[in-house]
């Protein structure tokens, strides 16, 4: 039997995302290659703000399903589609109607395209969105309806990145849909939601075993215990939801449903201590809600209390949570405080745990009185935010 061609595919993450990316794709089983490194996308960054890096991988049709399906800390999965020099409109015209289109885009699935050119002689985004529109026409026989916008749920236009970077263009096909932050679970929020790729990538990063226990006490609509739990029992973050490959040419249902299957083989039935409180009743409501929808209802004890109230299991574990900026909640209050009881409570209640806090600068995490390094820094919002943590010292006798 022929070996299926192996295809070019790229994860696009979060700005400081990448290095987990990076650590998720060999447990996904996919092996280290010459395409297998952080790579920034400047000439994307324009059109995915919300996306500037990535990690490049190969592998076949059921990788690409298996890659959208468990990747928690991406944005979206690219095929590299088709790679060519294109100096002028008749030449990127006559290339873009080579690429084997048909494969992916039935007969009037709307397209989007997202074009960015650099430092190349072709310059004008919206022509050059024109003419690949007209190649598609070329090699399908009619050009396909072109959509503005993106589908924020559901399906929606096939979305076709076009990067020309010095005089070389490279086509690119989205095979996520919405951005894989979107698990699905998530329909309740409480102020300030943490995107949940980020939640697990401070899980990531912070060194959780994922067998130790797991506080957040400032847990608002309960990302990072969800995370957690998804995390710790290997439930697929994507189990629930609609891909953008689900409606190509392609798509092989009973594939789908076969790595479904066997993702949901492999959840572990034992999970972790994991505790999740907010002084927010509402916000304590809605992370139920949303974790009952993720399937890990039964995997987190929630609570509502406030943070100088919080009883943790025997530990030590690990304290992972994202407490107010002053930015965006709790403007005018004294934040200083809510660190200093934080700290206080870490010292007399969690002696020897991890504890992991997400804030923009050290101002804050330092009024905890607990020695803090700066492990990761990503972007939330438009914000840079980094990663502070730091060892609990042991209770002196
Ligand atoms: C930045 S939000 C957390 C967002 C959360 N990571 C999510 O994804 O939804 C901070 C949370 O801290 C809670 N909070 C503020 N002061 C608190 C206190 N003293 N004790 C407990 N929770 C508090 C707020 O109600 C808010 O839900």
């Amino acid at each position: 039997m022929k070996a299926e061609p192996l295809l070019d595919f790229y994860a696009i993450c979060t700005p400081g995302l990448e290095p987990f990316t990076t650590l998720e794709l060999p447990r996904l089983g996919f092996k280290e290659g010459p395409l297998f490194h952080p790579a920034k996308l400047p000439a994307l960054r324009d059109e995915v703000q919300e996306s500037s890096g990535g990690v490049g991988f190969r592998g076949t049709l059921a990788d690409l399903y298996r890659a959208n399906l468990q990747l928690r800390t991406a944005n979206r999965v690219l095929v590299r589609f088709g790679s060519f020099k294109a100096a002028s409109f008749p030449e990127l015209r006559h290339e873009a109607a080579r690429l084997p289109w048909e494969r992916f885009l039935p007969p009037g699935r709307p397209v989007g395209l997202r074009v960015a050119c650099h430092k190349s002689r072709l310059y004008h985004q919206g022509a050059v969105a024109e003419r690949v529109v007209a190649a598609l026409g070329d090699r399908l026989g009619t050009p396909p309806p072109v959509r503005k916008t993106a589908a924020e749920e559901g399906a929606g236009p096939q979305l076709i990145f076009v990067r020309l970077l010095e005089n070389h263009c490279q086509i690119s096909l989205d095979s996520s849909g919405p951005l894989l932050h979107r698990r699905g679970y998530r329909q309740a929020t409480a102020k300030a939601p943490l995107r949940e790729t980020l939640a697990a990538g401070m899980l990531l990063a912070s060194g959780w075993d994922g067998l130790a226990p797991l506080l957040d006490p400032f847990c608002g609509s309960g990302t990072i215990a969800i995370e957690g739990a998804l995390l710790a029992s290997g439930m697929a973050p994507g189990r629930h939801r609609y891909f953008s490959f689900m409606d190509w040419s392609t798509f092989d249902p009973k594939l789908w449903k076969q790595l479904v299957a066997e993702a949901d083989r492999a959840v572990r039935s034992r999970g972790p201590l994991i505790q999740a409180s907010d002084r927010d009743r509402g916000a304590v409501q809605a992370a139920r809600e949303n974790a009952e929808r993720a399937g890990v209802l039964d995997r987190i004890e929630f609570s509502c209390r406030a943070v100088s109230a919080v009883e943790p299991p025997p530990g030590p574990g690990w304290v992972v949570t994202n407490p107010p900026f002053g930015l965006r909640v709790s403007q005018g209050q004294d934040l200083r405080n809510l660190y200093a009881t934080l700290g206080k409570v870490l010292k007399t209640k969690c002696p020897d745990w991890q504890a992991v806090l997400l804030s923009p600068d050290r101002r804050l995490p330092g009024q905890t009185g607990l020695r803090l390094v700066e492990r990761a820094s990503f972007e939330t919002g438009g914000l840079a935010v980094k990663l502070w943590h730091g060892r609990v010292p042991e209770r002196r006798p």
